[in-house]
């Protein structure tokens, strides 16, 4: 893999540039993009070759490239790459866009598609990844195809290989979760300053909580709960916390959360 193409240079398509630039400095970067502030970005602050009106100029430099465009440009870019696509290799990150779909425009097997978040610009997403799902051993150019999509992946963040039926689970859990754990810093963050913190240091605070508990967490490999009984003395102040958070329903409001999120992007995905 000597060259990566990026189509849609906006949020995630810069997160990708950033990650690969800092990660696998080696690859050179082309892109498409038609928004002209857009692919000023990607000329001045990433040093890619800008092939935007040129497909011809884009395909022959591209060996793998990323759709990384809204889902409701989707339709009109793949009609217009449709001649040029044959045997290429895509890695798709429009929600909601199956691997058939892509197959049915691209006519290429080299198909992948993600689920990052958007904690990609800092190469801490959590990413599905998808291939097609068949029957026979895979060709070698097709191992070295999923080996490449894995490494674009990590440029990123940590990829998490799955089914593609799960990819609607991975947006609830991945690309929507991400906001649930926003919300529930500043749900911490409020209630210190219910009780007498200013909201900056409630939330430098907060923050600080969450990275000591995914460390402990990462560090020991035991789970939330063996965690939470361990902090939880008798009669203590973090019992009677759990206890409101219960009452509240907190543990099923987050499960729905997770669900709602998931069954919304499996409407959306038409299946
Ligand atoms: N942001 C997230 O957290 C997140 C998470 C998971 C997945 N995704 C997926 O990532 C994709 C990109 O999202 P984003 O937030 O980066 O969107 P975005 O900021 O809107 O970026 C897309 C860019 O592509 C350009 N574009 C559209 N059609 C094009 C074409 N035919 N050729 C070249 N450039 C084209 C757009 O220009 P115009 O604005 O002029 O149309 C825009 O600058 C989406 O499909 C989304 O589903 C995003």
């Amino acid at each position: 893999m000597e060259k990566i193409g990026i189509i849609g240079f906006g949020n995630m398509g810069e997160a990708f540039a950033a990650g690969l630039r800092a990660r696998l400095p080696e690859k050179k970067l082309v892109v498409v993009e038609k928004l002209p502030t857009r692919a000023g970005v990607a000329r001045d602050r990433y040093k890619v070759l800008d092939c935007t009106g040129d497909w011809v100029q884009f395909f022959s430099h591209a060996d793998v490239v990323i759709l990384a465009v809204k889902p409701q440009d989707a339709d009109s870019l793949l009609r217009e790459i449709s001649s040029y696509s044959q045997g290429k290799r895509f890695i798709s990150i429009m929600a909601g866009k199956q691997l058939s779909f892509l197959q049915t425009h691209l006519h290429t097997p080299y198909l992948s598609r993600f689920m990052p978040n958007l904690a990609a610009m800092h190469g801490k997403a959590a990413i599905g990844v998808s291939f097609p799902e068949g029957s026979s051993t895979p060709s070698p150019e097709m191992e070295s195809f999923r080996a490449e999509c894995l490494q674009i992946a990590e440029a990123v963040g940590k990829p998490i290989q799955i089914p593609e039926r799960l990819m609607p689970m991975m947006t609830g859990l991945s690309g929507s979760g991400i906001a649930f754990v926003f919300q529930f810093i500043h749900a911490m963050a409020l209630g210190a300053v219910k009780t007498g913190f200013g909201y900056p240091a409630a939330l430098e605070t907060t923050l600080q909580v969450m990275e000591g508990a995914v460390e402990v967490l990462r560090k020991t490999g035991e789970s939330p709960s063996a965690w939470i009984t361990r902090v939880t003395s008798p009669a203590g102040t973090t019992i009677e916390g759990l206890q409101v958070l219960e009452e509240n329903a907190f543990t099923a409001t987050v499960m729905g959360a997770v669900e709602a999120a998931s069954r919304r992007a499996k409407e959306l995905e038409g299946v």
